[in-house]
């Protein structure tokens, strides 16, 4: 195929990609959208700061803008994210009691998965908990320090009743190096959900990376995790100057371990970029293929 998504679908995966709102009417910007990519992920519109910027008020107006294109086109969603520390709105960060946290996180969780019942193939449960450089300790947020590390847990337990058809994952970058402590804290946490029936269907390897692109052992770590009985899935990928044999790497260990499921690159043009600075991404300011689209479509 000459697509990404059509590419991608002959082994059953999707290919995505993380769209704005804002950006819909730029005819360039559909037009790729719609040809290449058969999965989209909101890249902030779901956010807490976006969807309950006060509390028990919700806003859906941008993100349902996305999910109805998506969904009219036949293109997956993956919902993008319901915990988080950043983009979090400061009357959440305000609260000092653990039960009214309790219950903000799980009324949020269930009002926004109930707004998108049946419609989201999978959500990021959680975003980044773990912290950069340790084996398995939390980092410091709101939900970690008045709930505890049993905060993630709660938040799988709430996601799985409110829409028992998405796939849960959790989400994190600085985990794709088997042998880095973030990663083995992750896979431990991973280990003991699934050991114990916490509700956990997926991670999500964010795969922010330098021009060097993944860790040689990146495949070892998706196969590892996929073993413990999750799909896996590159969730945000972007790369740095966007390297032709970093593109095809990445895209080969995914298609080389058979639950990784589907590839979300961050971002359409080089100027649609969080990272724009960097050029990363599979389509020039133009909207032109640079090589690294080629090696990517080659290596599906
Ligand atoms: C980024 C967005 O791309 C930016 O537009 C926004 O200003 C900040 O967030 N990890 C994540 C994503 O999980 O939500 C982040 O997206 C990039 C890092």
């Amino acid at each position: 195929a000459s697509t990404l998504g059509a590419q991608a679908a002959q082994t059953g995966r999707y290919f995505g990609t993380a769209v704005a709102a804002g950006k819909l009417g730029d005819g360039t910007y559909s037009t790729i959208l719609d040809r290449e990519f058969n999965s989209v992920t909101p890249e902030n519109e779901m956010k807490w700061d976006a969807t309950e910027r006060t509390r028990g008020s919700f806003t859906f107006g941008p993100a349902d803008q996305i999910v109805n294109r998506a969904t009219a086109r036949g293109q997956r969603v993956r919902g993008h994210t319901l915990v988080w520390h950043s983009q979090l709105p400061g009357w959440v960060g305000g609260i000092t009691d653990a039960n009214t946290l309790r219950g903000v996180m799980n009324n949020h969780i269930t009002t926004v998965m109930n707004h998108y019942k049946g419609r989201i193939h999978s959500w990021d449960v959680v975003n980044e908990a773990f912290a950069d450089g340790t084996g398995g300790q939390h980092r410091p947020s709101v939900f970690q320090n008045l709930l505890g590390d049993g905060f993630i847990e709660q938040a799988f337990r709430t996601a799985r009743s409110a829409d028992p058809a998405a796939k849960l994952c959790y989400n994190d970058y600085n985990i794709e190096n088997w042998t880095a402590a973030k990663t083995q804290g992750v896979y431990r946490m991973v280990r003991d959900f699934k050991a114990r029936g916490v509700p956990i269907d997926c991670v999500g390897f964010q795969a922010h990376f330098g021009t060097g692109g993944p860790p040689a052992n990146f495949q070892t770590t998706l196969a590892n995790f996929a073993a413990l009985g999750v799909d896996v899935q590159i969730t945000e990928l972007d790369i740095a100057q966007a390297p032709t044999a970093a593109y095809a790497n990445t895209v080969r260990a995914c298609m080389n371990v058979s639950r990784c499921t589907g590839i979300t690159v961050w971002g359409i043009r080089d100027s649609d970029s969080w990272r724009a600075g960097e050029n990363p991404l599979l389509f020039d300011r133009s909207g032109n293929k640079k090589p690294a689209f080629q090696s990517a479509l080659t290596a599906l």
